[in-house]
C-alpha cells in the first residue's frame, strides 16, 4: 500500500515513482490545480494534482481535512521559488497520478493544521485521538518511546531483569488513598491496586533475582496537580547487596546517559545535599537550585525583639524566623507587588510578609523603609549583615510555625525567581539525602517520611529512643524543583521490621495480617537489598519541556480523575453489583 514515509522524502528521491498514504493535512485549490500536504508518522509532504489526471483531480477536489487516502505519483523538485524551507520535504512535491480516498473525515472539533489556535484542554482530552495526532503531541510520544527504550538498554547493560508483578493485590502504604477491585469469588473482600510494586520488588530480592526493574502502572487515589496522575508510570528499580552510594551512581548513570544522548546535555556529577541543609537553605525537600535565593535563620537574633510576631516563633522549638535577601529588590519590587506576594503566601497559611527595603546600607536605619523596623530596635543591621543585604536589595521575613514559614517563603522563593527572572541554568539537578525517618503528624503520630520498609541509619535502640532525630538512608533525585525519582536501603531483618512497624503504631497483630509475608520472607534470609523509583511522566514532563504531566500520558485522567474520551469511571449495572455482592448507598447529597 505504501513504499515511503511522507517526511522521509527529499531531492534525493526526485524522480522515483512513490505510495504514500496518510491525512490530508491541509487543501488549497489554486484555480487548476490542487495541492495537499499529505501527513503522515514522519511529517509533511505536498502532493500536487493537475486536471491532467481528471480521475485523480475529482477525487482531490472531494477531499477535506483529515480524509484519509492514498496517492501514487512522481517525485519532483520544486519550480525555483515555490521552495519551502519551513517544511523539512520544503524542496521536493509529489505530482499525484492516482489518489483514492481510503476514509472520510467530518470536521475535527479542532484545527489540527493550525498549531496556535487555542483549544481548550476539554475538548482535546475528549477527543484525545485527534489531539494526539498534532505533531508536537506526536514529537513527545515519540521521545517517551525513545526514553523508555534507552532506560531498558541501560538496565539490561547493567545485568537488570525486567520482571512484572500483579496489579490485582494488597495495599502497599506509599502514602495515598487505595483503588480497590471488589472480589467476586471472595464478596466482601478487596484487592488494592499497586501505589508502586514496592513489596513484590523486595520479595524478589528475597529470591535471589538480584537486579530487577519495571517500568511499572502505579495507581494513587490523591489530589492532583499539574504533575501528578492518579494512574502514572514507575521506573521501579531494585538491587541487592550494593551500597545507598552505588545505587545513586547507577541511577545517576542512567539518567546521564539519558540527557547526553537524547538531547546533548553532558552533567557533571549531581550534587549531594542532606535534607536538613535543603530545608535550611531553601526550605524545601526538593529545592529549585536554578534560583540562587536562600533562606537565613535569624530566630537567635530576634529572641528579645519587642515584635512578637518574630519573638514569639523565636522561642518556639517549633518555631522558625526566616530572611529572604532579594538583591535589587528595593528597586525592581513595587508596594503592589509585594502585597500581591503577602496575599501569595497567605495561602500557605503565612498570617503576612514582613520587609524592609535596603534604601540606602550605610545610612544605618535612617536608609531602611520598612514596616517592622520600628519594632526590631538594636539588631536590624545585625540581621542585615548576616543576610548580606546591599544598598538596593529588598529583605522579606517569615516568622510562624516552621512548616508555615518553610511552606510559604519556600514557595516565595520559587515565585520570585521565576517572576524575576533569576534562573541561573536550565537544568539542575541533585540528590537529597538522609530524610528523616519519621514525621510527626497533626495528630502526634509518627508516620513514615518514605514508607514503612525504609532503612533507619543506626541501630534499633537509638530510633526507637528517639524517633524525631532518627535518619533514614533515602535519596531523592530533584530536577529543577520536582522530586523526579526516590528511593532507599530496605529493612532485611526482621527485627528491624517489627521495631519500625512499632514506631509507626502498628501493632504485632495489624503488622502480622497486613505483612505478614513480608515478615515472613524476612526470616527465610533476606539479602541486604535498596532500590528507587522515577516517576517516568515526570521525567518526559520536564524533558520535553511540557507544562503538564498529562501532555505526555497519551490517555490521561482529568484533574478530578475522571477518563473524558472513554467517559470512565462510570456506573456499572446492579447484576454486576448482585454478583459482588455490593448494593450502593443512597447518593448523599
Ligand atoms: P515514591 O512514592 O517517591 O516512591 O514514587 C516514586 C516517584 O514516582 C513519581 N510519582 C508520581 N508521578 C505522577 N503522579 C503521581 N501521583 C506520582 N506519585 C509519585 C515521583 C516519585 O519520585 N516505592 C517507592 C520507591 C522506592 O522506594 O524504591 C515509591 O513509590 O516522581
Ligand atoms: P503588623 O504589626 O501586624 O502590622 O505587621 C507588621 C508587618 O509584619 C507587616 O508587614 C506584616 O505583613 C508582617 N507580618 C505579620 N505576621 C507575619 C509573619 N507571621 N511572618 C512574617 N511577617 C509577618
Amino acid at each position: 500500500m505504501r513504499s515511503h514515509y511522507c517526511g522521509e522524502l527529499s531531492v534525493e528521491h526526485v524522480g522515483d515513482s512513490v505510495e504514500l498514504c496518510g491525512w490530508v493535512h491541509r487543501r488549497r485549490d489554486h484555480g487548476g490545480v490542487i495541492f495537499l500536504d499529505l501527513r503522515d508518522r514522519s511529517g509533511l509532504v505536498q502532493i500536487v494534482i493537475d486536471p491532467d489526471t481528471p480521475e485523480a483531480f475529482a477525487e482531490a477536489d472531494r477531499c477535506r481535512s483529515e480524509f484519509v487516502v492514498r496517492v501514487q505519483g512522481r517525485v519532483r523538485e520544486r519550480y525555483a521559488g515555490t521552495e519551502n524551507p519551513a517544511m523539512a520535504t520544503g524542496r521536493i512535491e509529489i505530482l499525484g497520478k492516482v489518489l483514492q480516498v481510503i476514509a472520510r473525515a467530518e470536521t475535527p472539533p479542532f484545527p489540527l493544521n493550525d498549531e496556535f489556535a487555542a483549544v481548550g484542554e476539554e475538548v482535546r482530552l475528549h477527543y484525545r485521538y485527534l489531539d494526539l495526532r498534532r505533531p508536537d503531541m506526536l514529537q513527545r510520544f515519540r521521545f517517551r518511546s525513545q526514553v523508555t527504550s534507552r532506560i531498558r538498554s541501560y538496565l539490561d547493560r547493567h545485568g537488570f531483569m525486567d520482571v512484572e508483578t500483579p496489579v490485582l493485590t494488597r495495599a502497599t502504604p506509599e502514602g495515598a488513598r487505595d483503588y480497590l477491585v471488589p472480589s467476586r469469588t471472595q464478596q466482601g473482600s478487596f484487592f488494592a491496586l499497586p501505589q508502586s510494586p514496592q513489596l513484590f520488588k523486595q520479595l524478589l530480592m528475597v529470591a535471589g533475582f538480584d537486579r530487577y526493574y519495571q517500568i511499572a502502572k502505579c495507581f494513587r487515589d490523591e489530589d492532583l496537580r499539574a504533575d501528578r496522575q492518579p494512574e502514572f508510570t514507575q521506573i521501579d528499580i531494585e538491587t541487592s547487596f550494593l551500597s545507598d552510594e552505588q545505587i545513586m551512581d547507577l541511577a545517576e548513570g542512567m539518567v546521564r546517559e539519558l540527557f547526553s544522548e537524547l538531547m546533548q546535555i553532558d552533567f557533571p556529577a549531581f550534587p549531594r545535599m542532606s535534607y536538613d541543609e535543603a530545608m535550611r537553605r531553601f526550605a524545601s525537600d526538593k529545592p529549585d537550585l536554578r534560583i540562587p535565593l536562600e533562606l537565613v535563620d535569624i530566630a537567635d537574633l530576634v529572641q528579645n525583639v519587642e515584635f512578637k510576631v518574630f519573638s514569639g516563633p523565636a522561642r518556639d522549638a517549633r518555631g522558625r524566623v526566616v530572611a529572604l535577601r532579594v538583591p535589587g529588590g528595593a528597586e525592581r519590587l513595587t508596594r503592589s507587588q509585594i502585597d500581591e506576594y503577602t496575599q501569595y503566601v497567605g495561602i500557605f497559611g503565612a498570617k503576612g510578609l514582613a520587609y524592609i527595603k535596603v534604601n540606602d546600607l550605610a545610612a544605618g536605619v535612617a536608609g531602611l523603609q520598612s514596616p517592622i523596623v520600628k519594632h526590631m530596635e538594636g539588631v536590624v543591621m545585625q540581621v542585615l549583615e548576616r543576610v548580606g543585604a546591599q544598598s538596593g536589595d529588598l529583605v522579606f521575613f517569615g516568622a510562624d510555625k516552621a512548616k508555615v514559614v518553610n511552606d510559604a517563603i519556600g514557595a516565595l522563593r520559587i515565585r520570585l525567581g521565576h517572576d524575576l527572572a533569576l534562573l541561573t541554568a536550565t537544568w539542575a539537578p541533585l540528590w537529597v539525602v538522609d530524610f528523616p525517618m519519621f514525621e510527626e503528624s497533626a495528630d502526634g503520630q509518627w508516620t513514615s517520611c518514605h514508607h514503612p520498609f525504609t532503612l533507619p541509619r543506626g541501630d534499633v535502640e537509638a530510633m526507637m529512643a528517639n524517633p524525631g532525630a532518627a535518619k533514614s538512608v533515602a535519596y531523592d533525585m530533584v530536577l529543577n524543583g520536582t522530586e523526579v525519582g526516590g528511593g532507599s536501603l530496605r529493612i532485611y531483618e526482621m527485627e528491624m521490621q517489627k521495631a519500625v512497624f512499632k514506631a509507626l503504631g502498628i501493632g504485632d497483630e495489624e503488622a502480622r495480617e497486613k505483612f505478614g509475608f513480608l515478615l515472613d520472607a524476612l526470616s527465610f534470609g533476606a539479602p541486604p537489598h535498596g532500590g528507587l523509583a522515577f516517576g517516568l511522566d515526570r521525567l518526559i514532563m520536564l524533558m520535553t519541556g511540557a507544562s503538564s504531566i498529562r501532555d505526555v500520558i497519551a490517555f490521561p485522567k482529568t484533574k478530578t480523575a475522571e477518563c473524558l474520551m472513554t467517559q470512565a469511571p462510570a456506573p456499572v449495572d446492579n447484576k454486576q453489583l448482585r454478583e459482588l455482592g455490593i448494593r450502593l448507598r443512597e447518593k448523599m447529597e
